[in-house]
Protein backbone atom coordinates (compact mmCIF):
# COMPACT_ATOMS: atom_id res chain seq x y z
CA UNK A 1 0.00 0.00 0.00
CA UNK A 2 0.92 3.58 -1.14
CA UNK A 3 1.30 6.09 1.62
CA UNK A 4 -1.18 7.81 -0.74
CA UNK A 5 -3.67 4.93 -0.62
CA UNK A 6 -2.81 5.14 2.91
CA UNK A 7 -4.00 8.78 3.37
CA UNK A 8 -6.86 7.76 1.24
CA UNK A 9 -8.21 4.91 3.64
CA UNK A 10 -7.67 6.86 6.75
CA UNK A 11 -9.93 10.35 4.91
CA UNK A 12 -12.60 8.12 4.61
CA UNK A 13 -12.37 6.38 7.82
CA UNK A 14 -12.35 10.02 9.78
CA UNK A 15 -15.12 11.11 7.48
CA UNK A 16 -17.54 8.17 8.42
CA UNK A 17 -15.79 8.92 12.32
CA UNK A 18 -16.98 12.13 11.88
CA UNK A 19 -20.63 11.20 10.24
CA UNK A 20 -20.98 8.55 13.71
CA UNK A 21 -19.73 11.02 15.87
CA UNK A 22 -22.20 13.88 14.74
CA UNK A 23 -25.02 11.53 15.51
CA UNK A 24 -23.53 10.22 19.38
CA UNK A 25 -25.87 11.93 21.89
CA UNK A 26 -24.71 10.58 24.99
CA UNK A 27 -20.82 10.69 26.22
CA UNK A 28 -21.14 7.00 26.18
CA UNK A 29 -22.02 7.10 22.80
CA UNK A 30 -19.22 9.72 21.82
CA UNK A 31 -16.52 7.31 23.71
CA UNK A 32 -17.91 4.07 21.86
CA UNK A 33 -17.79 5.90 18.37
CA UNK A 34 -13.70 7.22 19.69
CA UNK A 35 -13.26 3.57 20.77
CA UNK A 36 -14.11 1.84 17.16
CA UNK A 37 -12.17 4.55 15.03
CA UNK A 38 -9.65 6.20 16.98
CA UNK A 39 -9.17 3.81 20.19
CA UNK A 40 -5.95 1.73 20.63
CA UNK A 41 -7.62 -1.06 18.97
CA UNK A 42 -10.21 1.42 16.63
CA UNK A 43 -10.14 0.95 12.68
CA UNK A 44 -7.74 3.87 12.05
CA UNK A 45 -5.49 3.10 14.40
CA UNK A 46 -4.89 -0.77 13.04
CA UNK A 47 -4.54 0.45 9.63
CA UNK A 48 -1.65 2.80 10.84
CA UNK A 49 -0.28 0.29 12.66
CA UNK A 50 -0.65 -2.21 9.79
CA UNK A 51 0.92 -0.07 7.20
CA UNK A 52 4.16 0.80 9.44
CA UNK A 53 4.79 -2.91 10.00
CA UNK A 54 4.99 -3.78 6.33
CA UNK A 55 6.30 -0.49 5.03
CA UNK A 56 10.31 -0.67 4.23
CA UNK A 57 11.81 1.39 7.65
CA UNK A 58 12.80 4.11 5.02
CA UNK A 59 9.74 4.84 4.72
CA UNK A 60 8.07 4.41 7.82
CA UNK A 61 9.26 8.30 9.28
CA UNK A 62 7.12 9.74 6.34
CA UNK A 63 4.15 7.19 7.00
CA UNK A 64 4.12 8.18 10.76
CA UNK A 65 4.16 11.96 10.04
CA UNK A 66 1.73 12.08 8.02
CA UNK A 67 -0.91 9.01 9.48
CA UNK A 68 -0.23 10.93 12.84
CA UNK A 69 -1.83 14.12 11.55
CA UNK A 70 -4.86 12.41 10.63
CA UNK A 71 -5.07 10.89 13.83
CA UNK A 72 -5.03 13.97 15.67
CA UNK A 73 -7.56 15.14 14.03
CA UNK A 74 -9.68 12.57 15.46
CA UNK A 75 -9.07 13.33 19.02
CA UNK A 76 -9.51 16.97 17.96
CA UNK A 77 -12.95 16.12 17.07
CA UNK A 78 -13.81 13.89 20.60
CA UNK A 79 -12.62 16.90 22.57
CA UNK A 80 -14.82 19.43 20.96
CA UNK A 81 -17.69 16.91 21.25
CA UNK A 82 -17.05 16.21 24.52
CA UNK A 83 -17.04 19.79 25.94
CA UNK A 84 -20.04 20.58 23.25
CA UNK A 85 -21.64 17.74 25.45
CA UNK A 86 -20.69 19.94 28.89
CA UNK A 87 -21.79 23.29 27.33
CA UNK A 88 -25.43 22.17 26.92
CA UNK A 89 -25.66 19.93 30.36
CA UNK A 90 -24.63 23.65 31.89
CA UNK A 91 -26.93 25.68 29.49
CA UNK A 92 -29.66 23.23 30.74
CA UNK A 93 -29.22 24.06 34.28
CA UNK A 94 -28.68 28.00 33.84
CA UNK A 95 -31.76 28.03 31.78
CA UNK A 96 -33.85 26.10 34.64
CA UNK A 97 -35.90 29.02 36.74
CA UNK A 98 -37.14 28.83 39.98
CA UNK A 99 -40.70 30.72 40.70
CA UNK A 100 -39.62 31.58 44.40
CA UNK A 101 -42.91 32.83 45.11
CA UNK A 102 -44.65 29.63 45.00
CA UNK A 103 -46.03 27.97 48.40
CA UNK A 104 -43.76 25.92 49.78
CA UNK A 105 -44.84 21.89 49.64
CA UNK A 106 -46.07 20.68 53.19
CA UNK A 107 -44.31 17.94 54.23
CA UNK A 108 -46.16 15.62 57.09
CA UNK A 109 -44.02 15.01 60.10
CA UNK A 110 -44.46 10.94 60.93
CA UNK A 111 -45.80 10.47 64.61
CA UNK A 112 -45.27 7.74 67.20
CA UNK A 113 -48.29 5.18 67.63
CA UNK A 114 -50.99 6.48 70.56
CA UNK A 115 -49.81 2.75 72.57
CA UNK A 116 -46.29 3.06 71.88
CA UNK A 117 -46.55 6.84 73.29
CA UNK A 118 -48.35 5.29 76.10
CA UNK A 119 -45.86 2.70 76.74
CA UNK A 120 -42.95 5.10 76.82
CA UNK A 121 -44.83 7.29 79.47
CA UNK A 122 -45.35 3.82 81.49
CA UNK A 123 -41.76 3.08 81.07
CA UNK A 124 -40.44 6.65 81.81
CA UNK A 125 -41.92 6.35 85.30
CA UNK A 126 -40.95 3.28 86.34
CA UNK A 127 -37.26 3.76 85.23
CA UNK A 128 -37.31 6.82 87.68
CA UNK A 129 -38.20 4.62 90.62
CA UNK A 130 -35.32 2.48 89.31
CA UNK A 131 -37.18 -0.51 87.38
CA UNK A 132 -35.76 -1.83 84.42
CA UNK A 133 -37.45 -2.65 80.88
CA UNK A 134 -37.09 -6.58 80.53
CA UNK A 135 -38.61 -8.62 77.45
CA UNK A 136 -39.37 -11.76 76.54
CA UNK A 137 -41.02 -14.04 73.72
CA UNK A 138 -44.53 -13.56 72.30
CA UNK A 139 -44.80 -17.46 71.63
CA UNK A 140 -43.91 -19.11 75.06
CA UNK A 141 -43.76 -22.07 76.21
CA UNK A 142 -46.72 -23.81 78.79
CA UNK A 143 -43.68 -23.51 81.20
CA UNK A 144 -43.38 -19.94 81.60
CA UNK A 145 -46.65 -18.62 80.68
CA UNK A 146 -48.45 -21.26 83.23
CA UNK A 147 -46.71 -23.74 85.03
CA UNK A 148 -43.79 -22.01 86.38
CA UNK A 149 -46.88 -19.21 87.43
CA UNK A 150 -48.42 -21.70 89.64
CA UNK A 151 -51.23 -23.00 86.48
CA UNK A 152 -50.31 -26.69 86.49
CA UNK A 153 -52.74 -28.25 83.61
CA UNK A 154 -56.27 -28.25 84.09
CA UNK A 155 -56.28 -25.58 87.07
CA UNK A 156 -59.20 -23.66 86.92
CA UNK A 157 -57.68 -20.45 86.19
CA UNK A 158 -56.56 -21.41 82.54
CA UNK A 159 -60.23 -20.56 82.02
CA UNK A 160 -59.42 -16.61 82.48
CA UNK A 161 -57.17 -16.50 79.98
CA UNK A 162 -58.64 -18.10 76.42
CA UNK A 163 -55.60 -19.50 74.79
CA UNK A 164 -54.27 -19.65 70.86
CA UNK A 165 -51.73 -23.06 70.66
CA UNK A 166 -49.84 -23.08 68.32
CA UNK A 167 -50.87 -25.87 65.58
CA UNK A 168 -50.50 -29.10 66.56
CA UNK A 169 -48.40 -28.64 70.00
CA UNK A 170 -50.26 -28.79 73.54
CA UNK A 171 -46.99 -26.83 74.60
CA UNK A 172 -46.05 -23.66 72.95
CA UNK A 173 -48.66 -20.81 73.08
CA UNK A 174 -49.09 -17.31 72.24
CA UNK A 175 -48.23 -15.72 75.55
CA UNK A 176 -51.46 -14.52 77.73
CA UNK A 177 -49.95 -11.96 79.47
CA UNK A 178 -46.53 -10.77 80.23
CA UNK A 179 -46.19 -12.30 83.05
CA UNK A 180 -43.71 -15.59 82.20
CA UNK A 181 -41.39 -12.43 81.81
CA UNK A 182 -41.06 -12.47 85.19
CA UNK A 183 -39.78 -16.16 85.13
CA UNK A 184 -37.35 -15.51 82.50
CA UNK A 185 -35.70 -13.14 84.22
CA UNK A 186 -35.73 -14.64 87.95
CA UNK A 187 -34.29 -17.74 86.19
CA UNK A 188 -31.28 -15.45 85.02
CA UNK A 189 -30.49 -13.18 87.67
CA UNK A 190 -30.56 -12.97 91.43
CA UNK A 191 -32.00 -10.26 93.57
CA UNK A 192 -32.84 -7.34 94.22
CA UNK A 193 -35.04 -7.86 90.73
CA UNK A 194 -36.89 -4.65 89.44
CA UNK A 195 -38.21 -4.73 85.65
CA UNK A 196 -41.12 -3.94 84.04
CA UNK A 197 -42.01 -5.96 80.95
CA UNK A 198 -44.17 -4.44 78.54
CA UNK A 199 -45.24 -6.17 75.08
CA UNK A 200 -47.98 -7.91 73.42
CA UNK A 201 -50.09 -10.47 74.25
CA UNK A 202 -53.06 -12.75 72.60
CA UNK A 203 -56.31 -14.17 73.64
CA UNK A 204 -59.54 -15.50 72.32
CA UNK A 205 -61.15 -11.99 73.04
CA UNK A 206 -63.11 -9.79 70.95
CA UNK A 207 -65.40 -7.01 71.23
CA UNK A 208 -65.57 -3.44 72.03
CA UNK A 209 -63.06 -3.88 75.05
CA UNK A 210 -61.15 -6.81 74.03
CA UNK A 211 -59.15 -7.59 71.11
CA UNK A 212 -57.65 -10.72 70.54
CA UNK A 213 -53.82 -8.71 70.03
CA UNK A 214 -53.61 -6.27 73.17
CA UNK A 215 -50.56 -5.28 75.00
CA UNK A 216 -49.56 -5.50 78.67
CA UNK A 217 -47.10 -4.16 80.43
CA UNK A 218 -46.05 -6.11 84.02
CA UNK A 219 -44.30 -5.05 87.30
CA UNK A 220 -42.00 -7.31 89.16
CA UNK A 221 -39.84 -6.15 92.45
CA UNK A 222 -38.26 -8.93 94.30
CA UNK A 223 -35.88 -8.01 97.48
CA UNK A 224 -35.45 -8.66 100.81
CA UNK A 225 -38.31 -6.79 102.89
CA UNK A 226 -40.63 -5.69 99.94
CA UNK A 227 -44.23 -5.30 101.44
CA UNK A 228 -48.09 -5.13 100.08
CA UNK A 229 -47.31 -1.10 101.27
CA UNK A 230 -44.54 -1.42 98.48
CA UNK A 231 -46.73 -2.31 95.94
CA UNK A 232 -49.54 0.05 96.66
CA UNK A 233 -47.18 2.97 96.80
CA UNK A 234 -45.68 2.30 93.76
CA UNK A 235 -48.81 1.97 92.16
CA UNK A 236 -50.18 4.98 93.21
CA UNK A 237 -47.47 7.69 92.36
CA UNK A 238 -47.65 6.01 89.11
CA UNK A 239 -50.99 6.50 88.45
CA UNK A 240 -51.10 10.03 89.89
CA UNK A 241 -47.98 10.84 87.64
CA UNK A 242 -49.40 8.92 84.43
CA UNK A 243 -53.02 11.12 84.66
CA UNK A 244 -50.91 14.52 85.69
CA UNK A 245 -51.98 17.14 83.72
CA UNK A 246 -55.65 15.40 82.87
CA UNK A 247 -59.02 16.43 84.50
CA UNK A 248 -59.49 14.95 87.56
CA UNK A 249 -55.83 13.96 87.99
CA UNK A 250 -55.48 16.04 91.53
CA UNK A 251 -57.01 13.53 93.95
CA UNK A 252 -56.84 10.36 92.58
CA UNK A 253 -56.38 7.21 94.60
CA UNK A 254 -55.79 3.66 94.05
CA UNK A 255 -57.86 0.50 96.07
CA UNK A 256 -56.52 -2.75 96.32
CA UNK A 257 -59.76 -5.14 96.13
CA UNK A 258 -58.98 -8.91 97.05
CA UNK A 259 -58.94 -11.32 94.38
CA UNK A 260 -56.82 -14.52 93.27
CA UNK A 261 -54.26 -15.54 91.15
CA UNK A 262 -52.00 -18.53 91.15
CA UNK A 263 -49.12 -16.57 91.11
CA UNK A 264 -49.38 -14.15 93.98
CA UNK A 265 -50.68 -14.59 97.47
CA UNK A 266 -52.31 -12.61 98.40
CA UNK A 267 -53.88 -11.12 95.28
CA UNK A 268 -55.79 -7.97 94.69
CA UNK A 269 -57.77 -6.36 91.22
CA UNK A 270 -56.12 -2.87 91.14
CA UNK A 271 -58.70 -0.10 91.13
CA UNK A 272 -57.84 3.41 90.39
CA UNK A 273 -60.55 6.80 91.18
CA UNK A 274 -62.67 7.40 88.00
CA UNK A 275 -60.74 10.27 86.47
CA UNK A 276 -64.00 11.20 84.59
CA UNK A 277 -66.14 11.87 87.69
CA UNK A 278 -62.92 12.47 90.38
CA UNK A 279 -65.03 9.10 92.19
CA UNK A 280 -68.53 11.11 91.81
CA UNK A 281 -70.13 8.07 89.84
CA UNK A 282 -70.16 8.10 86.03
CA UNK A 283 -71.39 5.96 82.99
CA UNK A 284 -67.89 5.18 83.34
CA UNK A 285 -66.95 3.85 86.10
CA UNK A 286 -70.61 2.33 86.41
CA UNK A 287 -71.36 4.44 89.44
CA UNK A 288 -68.94 3.49 91.24
CA UNK A 289 -66.15 6.39 91.59
CA UNK A 290 -63.84 2.88 90.50
CA UNK A 291 -61.90 1.82 87.35
CA UNK A 292 -59.80 -1.27 87.14
CA UNK A 293 -56.52 -1.13 85.56
CA UNK A 294 -54.92 -4.37 86.76
CA UNK A 295 -54.38 -7.28 88.95
CA UNK A 296 -51.76 -7.37 91.65
CA UNK A 297 -50.25 -9.18 94.71
CA UNK A 298 -47.14 -10.18 96.53
CA UNK A 299 -45.33 -12.67 94.17
CA UNK A 300 -46.35 -16.38 95.87
CA UNK A 301 -43.55 -18.45 97.40
CA UNK A 302 -44.65 -21.64 94.89
CA UNK A 303 -43.41 -19.22 91.87
CA UNK A 304 -40.25 -18.68 94.04
CA UNK A 305 -39.89 -22.35 94.35
CA UNK A 306 -39.71 -22.56 90.14
CA UNK A 307 -37.19 -20.21 89.87
CA UNK A 308 -34.98 -21.28 92.90
CA UNK A 309 -34.99 -17.80 94.86
CA UNK A 310 -34.92 -18.09 98.99
CA UNK A 311 -38.63 -17.94 100.12
CA UNK A 312 -37.63 -17.25 103.47
CA UNK A 313 -35.23 -14.53 102.72
CA UNK A 314 -36.95 -12.71 99.50
CA UNK A 315 -40.38 -11.21 99.57
CA UNK A 316 -41.78 -9.33 96.13
CA UNK A 317 -44.71 -7.89 94.67
CA UNK A 318 -46.16 -7.84 91.38
CA UNK A 319 -48.24 -6.76 88.59
CA UNK A 320 -50.32 -6.57 85.44
CA UNK A 321 -51.80 -3.59 83.28
CA UNK A 322 -53.21 -3.05 79.89
CA UNK A 323 -51.33 -0.82 78.40
CA UNK A 324 -54.14 -0.10 75.38
CA UNK A 325 -56.53 0.21 78.49
CA UNK A 326 -54.30 2.65 80.16
CA UNK A 327 -54.46 4.99 76.60
CA UNK A 328 -57.94 4.61 76.27
CA UNK A 329 -58.24 6.23 80.13
CA UNK A 330 -56.19 8.67 79.68
CA UNK A 331 -57.47 10.02 75.99
CA UNK A 332 -61.09 8.53 76.34
CA UNK A 333 -60.70 6.48 73.38
CA UNK A 334 -64.22 4.37 73.59
CA UNK A 335 -63.03 1.16 71.48
CA UNK A 336 -59.99 -0.58 71.71
CA UNK A 337 -59.93 -1.39 68.11
CA UNK A 338 -59.26 2.00 67.08
CA UNK A 339 -55.58 1.35 68.21
CA UNK A 340 -55.46 -1.71 65.38
CA UNK A 341 -57.01 -0.59 62.85
CA UNK A 342 -54.23 1.11 60.71
CA UNK A 343 -56.24 4.78 60.24
CA UNK A 344 -53.47 7.32 60.18
CA UNK A 345 -56.89 10.20 61.38
CA UNK A 346 -56.98 8.18 64.43
CA UNK A 347 -53.49 7.98 65.22
CA UNK A 348 -52.33 11.55 64.29
CA UNK A 349 -54.47 12.89 66.82
CA UNK A 350 -52.09 11.92 69.54
CA UNK A 351 -48.55 13.00 70.28
N1 LIG B 1 -51.15 -11.83 84.44
C1 LIG B 1 -52.41 -11.30 84.90
C2 LIG B 1 -53.37 -11.27 83.73
O1 LIG B 1 -53.02 -11.15 82.66
C3 LIG B 1 -52.27 -9.92 85.43
C4 LIG B 1 -51.50 -9.92 86.69
C5 LIG B 1 -52.12 -10.10 87.89
C6 LIG B 1 -50.15 -9.79 86.66
C7 LIG B 1 -51.42 -10.11 89.07
C8 LIG B 1 -49.41 -9.82 87.84
C9 LIG B 1 -50.08 -9.97 89.02
O2 LIG B 1 -48.11 -9.68 87.87
O3 LIG B 1 -49.37 -9.97 90.17
O4 LIG B 1 -54.51 -11.34 83.87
Amino acid sequence: MTLSDLEAELARLLSSYRTQMAMAASEQAIRKVYADFGGSSGSMRLAQKEALRSAPNTEKKAIGLATNQILAAVDVELEARLQGLANAARAAELRRTVDVTLPGRQRRLGRLHPITLVRRDIETIFAQLGFVVAEGPEVETDFHNFEALGIPKDHPARDMQDTFYLAGSTDIVLRTHTSPVQIRTMLTQQPPVRIIAPGPVYRKDDDPTHSPMFNQIEGLCVDEGVTLADLKGTLLHFVRRFFAGTDGAAGLDVRLRPSFFPFTEPSAEVDMSCVFCSGAGCRVCKQTGWIEIGGAGMVDPVVFGHVGYDAERYSGFAFGMGIDRMAMLKYSVGDIKLFFDGDVRFARMFR
